[in-house]
């Protein structure tokens, strides 16, 4: 990459839009943010993060790459026209769950295109992504958008854009289930007496002892599970019972419903 500044526009200034735009923020690129996002909330909450914000993408707007972080159903309704795209031909990166590439490249009318699936933690550079390219993308876009996301966490490439879907259920859902977890051993931690603060770090240090350990060795999770579930001690106990409700096999069957409600978008339902 060279070291010039990378204008990047990033048209909706939700949740994912800002956790990327963070995140670019912080990392080490040398990069130019514009935000754009209708809402004065979500606009001025971007501007208190130092990042510059727009009502509408201005006419002629020619920066080096575009991320679309808007709801699936508004990319739907709207046209390229409200999207002030009509003259760009750089790329264009989708986060958005269910738009498959054939139908950006229909509406952008460019094959200079990827999916990517990110999740929140882009905003502290400990992101995940999967990226799906079109085709036709040059090998140049494809080194640009790979340094972007690479400067937010780790990301994989994917061959088979039908993926997308589940990468949407776990990837983008990621942040949602851990902290689900997360909330219910705070739950536990309250209910016997610890107070909001112990039972946080508890949780919190719990969980990031764990990936740190998960992550270091080379063993696979359910090792790491056996060795602290002594025979005849106190965690084969929990997760004993965890297995007699069939707990995995209701988070993979969760993670599915995930996947079919990427596909439904997909199909604009
Ligand atoms: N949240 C995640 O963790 C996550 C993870 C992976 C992928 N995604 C994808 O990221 C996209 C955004 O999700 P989100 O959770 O960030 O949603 P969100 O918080 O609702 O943010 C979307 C933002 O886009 C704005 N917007 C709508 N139409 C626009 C337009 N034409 N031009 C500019 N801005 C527009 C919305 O403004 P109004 O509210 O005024 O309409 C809103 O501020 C979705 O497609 C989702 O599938 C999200």
């Amino acid at each position: 990459m060279s070291k010039t500044t990378i204008e990047v526009v990033i048209i909706g200034a939700g949740h994912m839009g800002s956790a990327i735009a963070l995140g670019l923020k912080r990392s080490s690129l040398n990069i130019l943010i514009t935000a754009v996002d209708p809402d004065l909330a979500r606009r001025n909450a971007m501007t208190t993060m130092e990042i510059y914000t727009v009502e509408d993408l201005p006419n002629h707007s020619t920066p080096d790459l575009i991320i679309l972080a808007i709801p699936p159903q508004a990319f739907k309704k709207m046209s390229t026209k409200n999207l002030n795209l009509e003259q760009y031909e750089g790329p264009v990166i989708s986060v958005m769950a269910g738009i498959h590439l054939s139908e950006l490249a229909a509406k952008l009318n460019t094959p200079q295109l990827c999916r990517a699936i990110p999740n929140l933690a882009c905003a502290i550079n400990e992101g995940m992504t999967a990226l799906s390219f079109h085709t036709q993308i040059t090998e140049e876009n494809i080194r640009l958008i790979e340094a972007i996301f690479s400067s937010l966490g780790k990301t994989i490439t994917i061959k088979d854009e039908t993926l997308i879907d589940s990468a949407t259920a776990l990837i983008g859902g990621g942040p949602a289930y851990i902290s689900y977890f997360t909330a219910a051993l705070m739950e536990y931690a309250i209910s016997t007496g610890f107070d909001k603060d112990h039972a946080t770090s508890i949780a919190i240090q719990s969980l990031r002892g764990t990936t740190t350990l998960l992550s270091t060795s080379h063993n696979p999770p359910m090792a790491l599970c056996e060795k602290v579930m002594t025979p005849e001690g106190t965690t084969i106990q929990a997760i004993n019972f965890f297995n007699s409700m069939q707990l995995r096999t209701i988070i993979v069957d969760g993670l599915k419903r995930s996947q079919d409600r990427s596909i439904e978008l997909g199909k604009g339902v």
